[in-house]
């Protein structure tokens, strides 16, 4: 097998089990509240994801929060209480839109994506795929009125510490995140994306041909074959990166290696291996 630092490349190129059975009302639902339904699909009808979802192995449903505004201006949103500035959503629009959203089945949380949300990340993505389905509500305004949030137990989640003009982009950006790992979205050789990810490492530095591009050639060592010490040397790349990059998932990955955050002295180890071309095991 001829390796061009291709290694995860060619670890699966068979075409998806394209005669497993197909799930049929089960499937995997995201069911989204907003004003813009236009933003649907967006990214979520492209590439994988769309043919994913061609191919029934997730839904998406979108309504209009604006269907249950009050009155002939079907008004949803009015002036914070205690002043300030913006406008709020309203708490009877909103527990209106999420009557008329349908049934639910089996694990199904709400989530509000807002900025002062818990953050979004991998392990809640995982979280979310082993769901029955999710509905998430999307702000727009200065917020919503707190008391429906506290009557549906609805969780809040933040994509980061930004301020995006509503909840649109960060709804596809989690439905995202939690479809692809939902069985068979994904090929194989995709996977192995998610695996770098859930060691709890930024990933590792990647190259392809031509082997020297614009006087910059790719690291010796991926055109070696040498596949355990291109591992180590790829382990190294991603403690490098994310000790330098991300103190808090560094942090966190020593802790669980049971290693002093502090010195984190034995990790040196993957960098020595990778440094003296050796292999541990
Ligand atoms: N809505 C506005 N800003 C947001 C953010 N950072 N994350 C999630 N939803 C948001």
């Amino acid at each position: 097998m001829k390796s061009h630092g291709r290694l995860s490349i060619h670890a699966s190129t068979k075409p998806r089990d394209l005669m497993a059975p197909q799930p049929l009302a089960g499937a995997w639902t995201a069911r989204v509240l907003t004003l813009y339904p236009e933003m649907f699909p967006g990214t979520l009808g492209h590439s994988l994801l769309g043919r994913a979802h061609d191919q029934g192995l997730w839904r998406l449903e979108v309504q209009n929060i604006r269907e249950h505004g009050i009155g002939k201006h079907r008004t949803v949103d009015d002036t914070p209480a205690g002043g300030g500035p913006g406008m709020v959503l309203r708490a009877d629009v909103l527990d209106a839109a999420l009557a008329a959203s349908g049934k639910t089945r089996g694990k199904w949380p709400t989530i509000y994506l807002s900025p002062r949300g818990k953050p979004f990340d991998q392990s809640m993505a995982r979280a979310l795929a082993q769901t029955d389905g999710v509905t998430l509500l999307c702000g727009r305004f200065e917020g919503v009125d707190q008391r429906v949030l506290d009557k549906h137990r609805i969780q809040e989640v933040s994509l980061g510490d930004f301020v995006l003009t509503g909840g649109e982009i960060a709804a596809q950006a989690l439905i995202d995140a939690t479809v692809r790992l939902i069985p068979r979205v994904l090929g194989n050789a995709e996977s192995t994306v998610e695996e770098s990810f859930s060691q709890g490492l930024l990933e590792h530095p990647q190259y392809t041909r031509p082997t020297e591009w614009d006087g910059r050639p790719i690291p010796e060592i991926l055109l070696s074959g040498h596949h355990a010490q291109i591992a180590a040397w790829r382990r190294a790349q991603a403690e490098a990166l994310t000790k330098e990059r991300r103190p808090d998932l560094w942090r966190a990955y020593l802790e669980r290696q049971g290693k002093d955050p502090e010195t984190g002295q034995e990790l040196s180890d993957a960098h020595t291996i990778a440094a003296k071309g050796e292999t541990k095991d």
